[in-house]
């Protein structure tokens, strides 16, 4: 199969696999500053386009993507949100970002930033194949590693980089690629998933509100003027199946209700889907020529949605190390990657693991463990270091300062 004979044989400095937003965006810092690159992926266009995803984009990162020339929509179509809304014990607790941290988040949905990634590669002529099958990933160990795959045609192919970025996500091949007796997996598995909507129905909020409830937690997002996006927990082993319009309903009502009378807008549900999360990290992120970036090296639970933010600083780490790595530093400059994007990791890390045992009901919890629960909520929204720090968390760190 390596040396098995190819169609085409092409050169590039960097070839990526996984066309997901961290390989895009990668491709894309490196294509202006005119540095090629091939970016594989086994999935369609399509089936990115319509796999949804997280909404929440830290101030830093909106500002890159604008900065940089890949989406001026999210400025048209996105929605700067200043705070957010933290719900229990039936009450409602508004976080002001703005006034607490001077930073703010935009919602604008993983799969727009996607289609803007991918329009702006077509625009400025980057080399992106979808649907490619029979990925593999040789000779990582030297200085010529290639990558060898079947395109949509049947066609076989044959990339030759200086270097290989695994950008293939939470299932990635390419991390198995650093032997076992040489990497460690770092992980975490929750007793809940959740279960994720699409409705058709008006705003019920202005803000994205957090709901933690004695029967589970709730999260009540927005797309569009009549498209919102919702979600409760549920068992790892719902069966979507079981799951009437009604039922949903009222469940979503439950873990929202309180003494305000707050209540969600309803409407016919459009897609619903059972989301399974867990919290990983392996490390090393690099190995040879090869490194990782993205949900290929981590992954996060979505409830601070910290996945895409930590993917996209990720590659912008990433760009600027191989740049260095390309023109004098030579191949020891990889090894200033690792260093800087695992700090934000495990910052994140520890963040999306905090605020998801914060605002879920694990099942069997004791009385002691949902009324301790309930204070730590209480001292996050009832005092200005616990308002602070969630703000800190939520809006994302400093890119260079991270003291
Ligand atoms: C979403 O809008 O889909 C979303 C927002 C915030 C999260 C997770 C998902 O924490």
């Amino acid at each position: 199969m390596a040396d098995a004979p190819v169609d085409t044989a092409t050169s590039v400095p960097v070839a990526v696999v996984g066309a997901g937003p961290a390989g895009l965006m990668l491709a894309h810092r490196l294509g202006r500053v005119g540095v090629e690159t091939i970016v594989l992926d086994t999935r369609t266009r399509h089936e990115i386009e319509t796999t949804q995803r997280a909404g929440i984009l830290e101030a830093d990162v909106a500002r890159d993507l604008v900065e940089t020339g890949v989406s001026d929509r999210i400025l048209r179509e996105g929605h700067e949100h200043e705070g957010t809304e933290i719900r229990f014990g039936g009450r409602a607790h508004r976080i002001h970002f703005k006034a607490l941290v001077g930073e703010s988040v935009w919602l604008y949905p993983q799969t727009d930033v996607f289609i803007d990634l991918a329009d702006a590669r077509d625009r400025d002529g980057g080399t992106v194949h979808f649907g490619v099958e029979d990925t593999e990933v040789l000779d990582v160990t030297t200085a010529a590693p290639r990558v060898r795959y079947t395109a949509a045609d049947g066609s076989r192919h044959e990339i030759r980089a200086r270097y290989v970025v695994g950008a293939d996500g939470s299932r990635s091949m390419c991390r198995n690629l650093i032997p076992e007796d040489r990497r460690v997996r770092y992980g975490k598995e929750y007793p809940f998933a959740w279960f994720g909507i699409m409705a058709e129905a008006p705003r019920s909020a202005p803000e994205l509100v957090y709901a933690h409830s004695d029967h589970g937690f709730a999260l009540i997002s927005q797309r569009t003027e009549t498209v919102q996006r919702m979600y409760f927990q549920c068992d790892p082993d719902e069966s979507v199946d079981a799951w009437s319009d009604d039922r949903i309903w009222e469940t979503l009502q439950a873990r929202v209700a309180g003494e305000d009378g707050f209540r969600l807008a309803e409407g016919p549900v459009l897609e619903k889907a059972v989301l399974r999360f867990r919290s990983f990290v392996q490390e090393p992120m690099r190995w040879g020529s090869m490194v990782l970036a993205g949900d290929a090296a981590h992954t996060v639970p979505p409830t601070g949605a910290r996945g895409l933010n930590l993917a996209l600083h990720d590659v912008k780490v990433l760009a600027d190390v191989l740049l260095r790595a390309l023109g004098d530093g030579g191949e020891a400059a990889l090894d200033d990657y690792q260093p800087q994007a695992l700090q934000r990791i495990w910052r994140a890390q520890n963040f999306s693991h905090w605020l998801t045992e914060l605002l879920h009901t694990p099942p069997g919890a004791s009385p002691f463990d949902r009324r301790r629960r309930l204070g730590e909520l209480d001292n996050v929204v009832g005092t200005r270091a616990g308002r602070t720090y969630l703000s800190e968390q939520y809006t994302g760190w400093p890119v260079s300062a991270q003291g």
